[in-house]
């Protein structure tokens, strides 16, 4: 298989409050794993797929890989105190799995909802480019910058902000090397292939691959949900 997928869910969803680990609260029935999960089993290209889960719930993580990916199309492996800790996880189980992987998704299980065809279109830029490609939505807020207290400082021009999404795509090679290269404390998925000199890009992101981070984002992830049941 050529494309990777590592999917993230070893958070604990503090700010969800609810009492599962995020990834495993469930959405309208089905667990925010399952529904990421399923997103991909959908694509057309066959991908190897490594889910990152917490401690606490391993088990549970490979029961859904096995319900909702081909056997051999996915594994579980653990994650670390940072989210970045858990993405390094995921590379390195996707680099020792000893497939001719030539692109990698990187995916928050947060992002439950995200279409299939949003990794499709990563996927296909990554190639198209040999860029990091980013979906992105346009900025509909007014942003502003402050003084860290109440005083603003300035307003952002809003046609040159974008809101960023996963997947995030990068060729798989060069990612591994950016990460290496990389100086600690300098963590971000994105910014360490910038930071070694590679181009990124944006794609269409959806509406639907909102961050479930609060309570009231999980109320309108089951709206989408519904929606897409009628
Ligand atoms: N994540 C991870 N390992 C961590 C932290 C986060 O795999 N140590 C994953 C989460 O499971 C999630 C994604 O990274 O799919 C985005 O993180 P976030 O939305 O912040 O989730 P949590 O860290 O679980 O939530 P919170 O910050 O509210 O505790
Ligand atoms: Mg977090």
């Amino acid at each position: 298989m050529r494309l990777g997928i590592v999917v993230v869910a070893a958070g604990s969803g503090t700010r969800l409050g609810a009492s599962e680990p995020k990834a495993f609260v469930s959405l309208r029935g089905v667990t925010l794993l399952e529904h990421a999960l399923t997103a991909i089993a959908r694509l057309d290209e066959e991908a190897r797929v490594v889910v990152v889960a917490p401690s606490i719930r391993l088990d549970a993580a490979r029961d859904i890989v096995d319900r909702v990916l081909a056997p051999g199309y996915g594994s579980v492996v653990r994650g670390g105190t940072e989210r970045q800790d858990s993405v390094a996880a995921g590379i390195a189980a996707l680099a020792e799995s000893g497939e001719p992987i030539d692109t990698v998704l990187i995916h928050d299980a947060a992002r439950a909802l995200t279409p299939t065809a949003v990794f499709a279109r990563v996927a296909a830029t990554v190639r198209d480019t040999s860029a990091g490609v980013i979906p992105a939505l346009p900025m509909v807020d007014t942003v502003a910058t402050t003084d860290g207290g109440d005083a603003i400082t300035g307003v952002a021009d809003r046609s040159r902000l974008a809101v960023l999404q996963t997947p995030q795509g990068f060729p798989f090679a060069a990612y591994r090397e950016a990460i290496a290269a990389a100086e600690a404390g300098h963590t971000d998925d994105t910014s360490v292939f910038a930071a070694a000199g590679h181009p990124v890009v944006t794609v269409a992101g959806d509406e639907a691959a909102l961050k479930i981070t609060t309570p009231w984002d999980l109320r309108r992830a089951e709206l989408i949900a519904d929606e897409r049941a009628l």
